[in-house]
């Protein structure tokens, strides 16, 4: 056996590696340590989750943003985007859809925007709960205060993703400008958890000046901040952005990173991402067979999606919520996957047994 296939065995019964040993398989990855790897975290997927794929809708309610990340095609600075934002009424009508065609989470997904202060999003998420009781919501909307977090919560809010985007200080400072803080991220993270939310962090594979050490560290954040959702994608670069000519991150070196985040932490909420899917147009399936378990289909008004533009050649489709799922299943349905219609909270802190 050889030290990669060592350490792979290892990693997949002791569910952790030391971090000299995780740099050693991100510096060795080749079509043969990804295949093990691969294979021993769909194993560990299809242990707890069976072939089962959570779905969310995610609803990008605005492209404002307050914020000047130099990798997000809606920074402020972009001048060259239609910015948009959605009233409650047709938050509403996305769930609405979405809810008929068996979403049972819907992610509110937005810049940093001042117009939605703690009234007006609590009155969304509040409104959203009152109108779909079975319905988790997941929030997605950066930086705020704790008491920011504390409102929405009571709201009803039951998850907020928030990636940390790197765990490392001095790679955060060339992603970000000075008026934002890696610490002030990580302690978003932290409160968000105390607060009760089901968390998620996450962060960009193959980020501008990213070294396999920074992503070690990465791995390091995750498996000690036990997050019950982790979301990676790669770095596909804007060109309306400083970094429009820097190289897109690798579809592969994402989905074998998807293998290990599945092995260190196996009850996971791990997406396969659009950002996946945009890199590669078998990037979904391929994150699936590599051990993720969540697909967040776009629940946005038909005539906003082309304006959340992350990055360049975001993948989306024009269906419609009910024809979305189709799709979906039909993509899945050749490898043993199918779609349920279920809030799929994390067994971390909702075990599966007690539905
Ligand atoms: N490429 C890939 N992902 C991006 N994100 C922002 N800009 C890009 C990009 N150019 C990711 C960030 C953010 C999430 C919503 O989208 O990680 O947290």
């Amino acid at each position: 056996m050889t030290y990669a296939n060592e350490l792979i065995s290892r990693l997949a019964s002791a569910h952790d590696l030391e971090d000299s040993e995780l740099l050693y398989l991100l510096k060795t990855r080749s079509d043969e340590t990804d295949a093990a790897l691969c294979s021993a975290a769909r194993a560990e997927t299809d242990k707890i989750f069976g072939r089962a794929v959570y779905i969310r809708g995610l609803i990008e309610f605005t492209n404002i943003c307050k914020n000047n990340c130099y990798y997000c095609g809606i920074r402020r600075e972009n001048g060259n985007v239609g910015r948009y934002r959605l009233d409650k009424s047709s938050i509403l009508e996305c769930c609405r859809s979405g809810y008929e065609a068996g979403f049972r989470t819907f992610v509110l997904q937005g810049g940093e925007d001042p117009y939605y202060t703690d009234d007006v999003l609590c009155g969304i998420v509040s409104g959203i709960k009152e109108n779909y009781p079975d319905c988790a919501v997941t929030l997605s909307v950066g930086e705020r205060s704790y008491e920011s977090y504390k409102r929405l919560f009571d709201a009803g809010a039951d998850r907020y993703l928030l990636r940390h985007e790197t765990a490392d200080t001095g790679h955060y400072r060339r992603l970000h400008p000075q008026d934002m803080s890696f610490e002030n991220r990580m302690d978003c993270l932290q409160e968000l958890k105390r607060i009760g939310y089901q968390t998620g962090c996450g962060f960009m594979v193959g980020s501008p000046y990213q070294t396999d050490e920074d992503i070690v560290k990465d791995l390091r954040f995750i498996k000690s901040f036990q997050p019950e959702m982790v979301g990676i994608g790669p770095f596909i670069p804007h060109s309306e952005t400083p970094f429009a000519h820097m190289e897109q991150g690798s579809a592969e070196k994402t989905v074998f990173l998807l293998s290990i985040i599945r092995l260190l932490l196996p009850m996971v909420l791990l997406p396969a991402t659009t950002a996946l899917g945009t890199a590669d147009r078998d990037g979904r399936i391929n994150g699936i067979l590599h051990g993720a378990n969540v697909v967040m289909p776009n629940l946005s008004p038909q005539n906003v999606r082309a304006l959340y533009t992350l990055y360049d050649n975001k993948l989306y489709s024009g269906a419609e919520a009910a024809e979305c799922r189709a799709q979906l299943d039909d993509s899945l349905r050749p490898y043993g996957f199918y779609t349920v219609a279920a809030r799929g909270d994390s067994p971390m802190t909702h075990p599966l047994s007690s539905g």
